[in-house]
C-alpha cells in the first residue's frame, strides 16, 4: 500500500505533525510518503491520503484548499482523512473544549463540500506570543490564555494508529 501524508504549514508545526503521523503509519502500512501540498503531483498513485493544514483566520491555508480543489475527483475515489492545526488549547480553559468542538465540526463541514472524508481531527499546534498582535497579548494572558507548544503527541499518534488499523483491515477498498 502506498499512502500520502500531505501538509500545508506556515511555521512548521503542522509539518512536524504530518511527519509524526507518517512515521507512525509506516511500520503498519509500508510505503508512506510525507510531502508539502506544493510538492505533490497527481495523487492517482496513492491508495490513501491524509491531508493536514494549519488554520489561519478560521480556514485552511490557501495551498491546502487549492490541493483539495485540484485533486477533488481523484481524492473522491480513495480513502481520505484530514486534520487541522489551530490554537484551541491556547484559549482560556473554559473555552478550550467547546471552542475545539465547534471549530472541528465547522472545518469538517467545509472540507466535505470538496472531498468525502473518512474522518477529520483538530489538533493544537504551536502558538507563540509573537503570533498575536502585541496589544492583545497581555489581555489574552490575563483571561487565562497561554502560548507555547500545545501539541498532544499521544492524541496524534492514537489518531494515526486508528487510520493504520482501518487501512490495515482492507479499508482502502
Ligand atoms: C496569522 C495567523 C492566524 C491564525 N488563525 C488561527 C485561527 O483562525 N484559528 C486557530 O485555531 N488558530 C489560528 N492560528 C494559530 C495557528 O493555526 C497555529 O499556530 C498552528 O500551530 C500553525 O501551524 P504551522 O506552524 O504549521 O504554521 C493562527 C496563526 C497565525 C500566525
Amino acid at each position: 500500500m502506498t499512502v500520502l501524508v500531505a501538509y500545508a504549514s506556515a511555521l512548521g508545526s503542522t509539518r512536524e505533525i504530518a511527519q509524526r503521523v507518517a512515521s507512525r503509519l509506516r511500520p503498519a502500512l509500508g510505503e508512506v510518503q510525507c510531502r508539502s501540498v506544493e510538492e505533490i503531483g497527481p495523487v492517482s498513485g496513492y491508495d490513501a491520503v491524509i491531508i493536514g493544514s494549519a488554520i489561519h483566520n478560521q480556514a485552511w491555508l490557501p495551498p491546502a484548499r487549492l490541493f483539495l480543489a485540484r485533486h477533488a475527483s481523484e481524492l473522491a475515489g480513495r480513502p481520505v482523512w484530514a486534520f487541522s492545526v489551530g490554537m484551541a488549547e491556547a484559549l482560556p480553559k473554559p473555552f478550550r473544549r467547546r471552542g475545539a468542538a465547534i471549530q472541528e465540526n465547522r472545518l469538517a463541514r467545509t472540507l466535505v463540500r470538496e472531498v468525502p472524508l473518512r474522518g477529520h481531527r483538530l489538533f493544537s499546534g504551536v502558538y507563540h506570543a509573537a503570533q498575536m498582535p502585541r496589544p492583545l497579548r497581555l489581555l489574552f494572558r490575563l483571561t487565562g490564555g497561554r502560548f507555547g507548544d500545545l501539541r498532544d503527541w499521544a492524541a496524534i499518534e492514537a489518531w494515526a494508529d486508528q487510520i493504520a488499523a482501518r487501512l490495515g483491515k482492507g479499508g482502502a477498498a
